[in-house]
């Protein structure tokens, strides 16, 4: 699947869904609300780390979710754009979730920036790997100009540029950013969603115009779901330092 709007600046399409899909361990259970994250080079230490994870805080059995992160990171990596020392690191997320009633109104968004670009790197396309590998898969519009334009009304709308010399309030914009999410699943409450089936990895761009909106599902049952992106070693590290994270810990 590919976007027929796309970018015409992109080279690659915004969305897509990688071709092979994944043998999903047996997990029906999460035992504990956790995140793992992990930012460094993409390891055996990775593998047994978050296998450990899923395997540690739900019921998933150990071999099938190796052979299932293997899958993920040796197919994401493949597919992803670059050189091996642009994409040689990762930041690699796996979320633990029970029902919540969080997301029963749709937080619709677009991925922004995620780091600063290695030098002569500004124009390459940045992707997001995701897959749920239990629970309701994440929410996503198709990758087009009238579904690209409502969130630019929205972001007007709600987060108009503040006056010259007027300071960052961050409570203001937690207020007008809860407006927007409203306004905007108003928007979008007829619009066509795109349908991810089980084992299905999808890339999505991130800090484009044309990146894909898309939110959390509303979380009705368990949930266990998995993001990973690449870049070089600098990009990752420079990501660690925007979001106050420790590079190569696990
Ligand atoms: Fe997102």
């Amino acid at each position: 699947m590919t976007s027929d709007t796309q970018d015409p600046a992109s080279p690659i399409p915004p969305l897509a869904i990688l071709p092979e899909r994944l043998t999903l361990p047996p997990i029906t259970t999460v035992k504990e609300v956790k995140s793992f994250n992990y930012y460094d080079h993409v390891t055996p230490e990775l593998l047994s780390a978050a296998t450990d994870f899923i395997a540690t805080h739900t019921d998933a059995p150990g071999p099938e979710t190796t052979r299932c992160i293997i899958h993920i990171l040796n197919n994401t990596r493949l597919d992803c754009v670059g050189t091996e020392s642009e994409k040689v690191a990762c930041w690699l997320t796996i979320r633990l979730t029970n029902p919540t009633n969080y997301f029963q109104v749709p937080r619709w968004h677009q991925d922004g920036r995620m780091y600063h670009y290695d030098e002569g790197k500004e124009e390459v396309v940045r992707s997001k790997y995701a897959t749920t590998l239990l629970g309701p898969p994440t929410l996503m519009l198709p990758a087009q100009q009238d579904v690209f334009q409502t969130t630019r009304s929205g972001k007007d709308k709600f987060h108009p540029k503040p006056a010259d010399g007027k300071k960052f309030d961050k409570k203001q914009w937690q207020k007008q950013e809860e407006s927007m999410r409203t306004w905007l699943a108003e928007e979008y409450e007829e619009s066509k969603r795109l349908e991810f089936a089980n084992g299905e990895v999808v890339r999505f761009s991130w800090g484009r115009e044309d990146s894909p909106v898309h939110s959390e599902p509303d979380i009705t049952s368990d949930r266990v779901f998995m993001t990973v992106l690449y870049g070089s070693k600098t990009e990752i590290k420079e990501m660690c330092k925007w979001r106050n994270e420790e590079y190569g810990k696990l």
